[in-house]
């Protein structure tokens, strides 16, 4: 119930705080008023906080429930594209046909980048990480923009989003081409958004059923709640810092294994086990305290249940790989033998940990021709509908900057020390 009495007693006063009622999911203890009584809440890893309220993605991790302003996932992947769910999230509802006409080609017209970005990236070496070139080519963008904004001004909000999803897929493609060694390519206006972005990356007209897979994998990528690239542009974006600088942090923080980086770094996996009789001896080590090895593309902070958005990669693969004529891949294979023999294994179950999104999603990407080091780019290629939609919904509010406390565990003030007098 909104606005429910809870009390905390703490060194003999009590605190009275209130309940903040969710409209799925749990409710939250408004602890905003603690600071007052000279104490503060301590949770690492953000284990029991909600940093905000927000209105775009529900998750029911035990469920296996995943929703977008009520849609579920199933329903998104099956039957809408990256374009609509981009609406969707932005604008709180499904375009009706002439909306999404006029959105549509809002993004299509944006996605050209400035001559200079092409210069940047040729000036990046040619063996750099493609999420190292991201990373530059998103920070550089805002060099080549117009940078005053009011960030209060929905309308322009709306613009700079648009501009944001219309040209992540040219950098990610810039990205790609470089790394390949490819002279860079430019969006071509005659084509949709997905199939472009493969026609920039491939340099050539993409076949209909790769466009599909792409198209699914981007869906499924679109926004994830507060996850930890979100949170970090939201905590970015909330200094009024300009959009493009907040993008950039979120892609640094996708690039780590435990968060994007585990697509790139499920294949490595999948290719050190090498034959399904080595399995056990991998599960054997990501259960060994003392092996930081973790079986990648496994577990999850909030899902305890499969992940909705590994399950639909999981059956895409198939049709993906039978379309390509490759489903026999001896990786799908091995992937799903390591996956069975995890889900009967006491430590998984026990821990209640499943394939996550990462899982699968490689090994359709390797299929379409996309090299594994540049798996996180295509992660943040779907996301970047989530980043610029969340940095959206935070700028509606009154903006607070995002400013954790500490709890302070070094010495207590004492005398500085000249160098000669130093033992
Ligand atoms: N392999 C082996 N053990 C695991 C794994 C795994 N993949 N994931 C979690 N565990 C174990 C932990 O060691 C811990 O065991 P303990 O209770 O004996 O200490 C227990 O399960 C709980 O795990 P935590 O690390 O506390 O879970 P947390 O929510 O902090 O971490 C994370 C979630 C980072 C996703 C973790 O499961 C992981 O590292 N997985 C592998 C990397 C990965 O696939 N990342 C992608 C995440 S999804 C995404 O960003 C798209």
């Amino acid at each position: 119930m909104n606005g429910e009495a809870a009390s905390l007693r703490i060194r003999g006063s009590e605190i009275e705080l209130c309940v903040r009622a969710a409209t799925l999911g749990q409710d939250v203890l408004d602890v905003g008023k603690l600071v007052a009584s000279d104490v503060f809440t301590f949770d690492p890893g953000f284990v029991s906080t909600a940093a905000c309220t927000s209105a775009l993605t529900y998750i029911d991790g035990d469920a296996g429930i995943l929703l977008h302003r009520g849609y579920r996932i199933e329903d998104l992947a099956a039957e809408s594209n990256q374009l609509e769910v981009a609406y969707l999230l932005l604008t709180g509802e499904l375009p009706t046909a002439s909306e999404f006409e006029a959105f549509r080609h809002s993004v299509l017209a944006a996605q050209a980048v400035p001559a200079g970005l092409y210069d940047v990236c040729r000036a990046l070496p040619a063996d750099a990480h493609p999420m190292a070139v991201l990373n530059t080519l998103s920070a550089a963008l805002a060099a080549f923009e117009d940078l005053a904004m009011d960030m209060a001004d929905e309308t322009a909000r709306r613009e700079v989003a648009i501009k944001l999803i219309a040209k992540m897929p040219t950098l990610v493609a810039m990205a790609l081409r470089h790394q390949a060694g490819k002279p860079l390519t430019e969006p071509e206006p005659n084509l949709d958004y997905t199939a472009n972005f493969l026609a920039m990356v491939l340099g050539n007209t993409p076949d209909a059923v790769v466009v599909d897979a792409m198209e699914r994998i981007l869906v499924l990528h679109a926004d994830h709640e507060q996850n930890a690239s979100t949170s970090t542009v939201r905590l970015s974006g909330s200094t009024g810092t300009n959009p493009y600088a907040a993008v950039s942090a979120g892609i640094g923080a996708l690039w780590g294994p435990s968060h994007g980086g585990a697509n790139e770094a499920v294949l490595a996996m999948l290719e050190e086990v090498g034959d399904a009789e080595h399995i056990d001896a991998f599960l054997a080590r990501a259960q060994d305290p003392d092996d930081p090895f973790k079986l990648m593309g496994f577990g999850h902070r909030i899902y305890k249940n499969y992940d909705p958005r590994a399950a639909i990669l999981r059956a895409s693969c198939h049709e993906v790989l039978e379309s390509l004529g490759t489903v026999n891949s001896p990786l799908l294979r091995l992937a799903q033998a390591l996956e069975k023999r995890a889900l009967e294994d006491d430590y998984f179950v026990r821990r209640k940990l499943f394939p996550n999104v990462d899982f699968y999603s490689g090994i359709i990407l390797r299929a379409i021709g996309i090299p594994s080091s540049a798996f996180t780019t295509i992660f943040a290629l779907g996301r970047i509908v989530g980043w610029v939609a969340q940095w959206n919904e935070m700028h509606r509010e009154t903006l607070k900057i995002g400013r954790p406390r500490q709890l302070y565990l070094g010495p207590g003030p004492r005398a500085f020390v000249a160098m000669p007098d130093r033992a």
